[in-house]
């Protein structure tokens, strides 16, 4: 084939959807190769289904470990199926170990270009795993497909020359723009969770957060307290990492927190898009409450998207409890009608004509 896209988890596969359609359209040739790092049917195969993406043509069932070990599994396999499908473009997303592995694999290969799309993003802060691997992915990809000035501008700063810089936009808005009204029809997420008119979204599975039990207390005991006293429920779809991290530290969840089952994409967005506020500490829902017009409170120290704090649409406040009140307050009082800063939803075109597969 042509293309050869690898991912591995619940983003790569949502933000690379519209790019698989791009190559749809366009009768590209493309094999999809799925690490495995995700395999929860509600991480994983659930998001194939409702976005109408081909089943992987390899899934190499990496699964959960640590670091080195997962990524350098991943990069031996990877290997091995670029060997034989030798694609012109690797195309991977993000900032994940499998876009680490498919990057460091596929860039030694003769013939073989890597191209990365979202670029150029930095939180400039170095005990993230995420931070590592998009700095080196970015330093060893042929194309850097930027989603914003801001990102474009980071990658020229680290001597990255402008030949391989694309500003494409992020192509999440394009996914939100192919799915929010679907969602709106198909979904009936608000009544089966029961929830009121008024309610918060939370989301929290950053290993910062949830790795540490001390600091997940006080992030869940911060969100409840600052949602009680704007009267709000909070519902939480709860990413397996910090499942696990509950249950085994024997975490006390507050009572106006009710935790469900991760999500599909459609209910997801539902849920964002009708939420009177957003608590996350997730990349791609900071980008989709900015695109959506929901306020956001970022349960952060750092984050690489400042573009949704320029623009108004989010504040990174971190865990303490007087931080997020304050957030929210701020964030609630805050008219909804700021800018969208990631593109128009034609990411996925500018990716493939760039690479001039027209
Ligand atoms: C990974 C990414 C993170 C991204 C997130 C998206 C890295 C270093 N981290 O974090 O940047 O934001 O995906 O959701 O690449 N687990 C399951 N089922 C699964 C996958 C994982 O139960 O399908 C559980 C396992 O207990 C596993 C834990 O979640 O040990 C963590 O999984 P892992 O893939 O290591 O990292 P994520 O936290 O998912
Ligand atoms: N998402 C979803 N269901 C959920 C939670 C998130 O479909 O229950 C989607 C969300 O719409 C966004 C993506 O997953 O597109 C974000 O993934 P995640 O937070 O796991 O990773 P990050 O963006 O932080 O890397």
């Amino acid at each position: 084939s042509t293309l050869s896209f690898v991912l591995g988890t619940r983003p790569e596969i949502i933000k690379l959807s519209p790019v698989i359609r791009a190559c749809q359209r366009r009768d590209v040739s493309f094999s999809i190769v799925h690490t495995g790092q995700h395999y929860s049917e509600e991480l994983d195969s659930v998001f194939f289904e409702q976005l109408d993406l081909p089943t992987p043509d390899y899934n190499l069932a990496v699964g959960s470990s640590s670091h080195g070990e997962q990524t350098g599994k991943m990069i031996a396999e990877v290997e091995s199926v670029l060997e034989s499908e030798r694609p012109n473009v690797v195309i991977v997303q993000g900032d994940t170990n499998s876009v680490l592995a498919g990057t460091i694999a596929a860039t030694k290969m003769e013939g073989i270009e890597v191209g990365h799309v979202e670029a150029g993003l930095r939180s400039f802060d170095r005990d993230m795993p995420e931070e590592i691997n998009r700095r080196v992915s970015d330093h060893a990809a042929d194309h850097l497909f930027a989603p914003t000035d801001t990102s474009r501008d980071q990658l020229r700063q680290e001597g990255l020359p402008d030949e391989w810089i694309t500003v494409t936009g992020n192509t999440i808005v394009d996914a939100v723009q192919q799915n929010v009204e679907i969602a709106h029809e198909r979904s009936s997420v608000l009544s089966e969770l029961n929830l009121d008119e008024r309610f918060a979204l939370l989301t929290a599975h950053r290993a910062e957060n949830v790795d540490d039990r001390e600091r997940f207390e006080r992030l869940l005991d911060s969100v409840a307290q600052a949602a009680d006293e704007h009267d709000l429920s909070v519902v939480y779809p709860i990413h397996p990492r910090a499942e696990k991290q509950i249950s085994e530290f024997g975490i006390d969840v507050p009572d106006s927190i009710q935790l469900v089952d991760p999500q599909d994409f459609l209910d997801f967005l539902v849920l964002e898009d009708e939420a009177t506020i957003v608590f996350t500490d997730s990349g791609g829902v900071q980008e989709e409450s900015c695109i959506l017009r929901t306020p956001c409170v970022t349960l952060r120290n750092n984050t690489e998207r400042p573009e949704t704090v320029d623009v108004g649409a989010n504040l990174v406040v971190g865990v303490d409890p007087g931080d997020v009140a304050d957030g929210v307050h701020e964030m609630l009082m805050k008219k909804r009608n700021w800018e969208n800063p990631f593109g128009d939803g034609t990411a996925a075109d500018r990716i493939l004509d760039t690479l001039e597969y027209e």
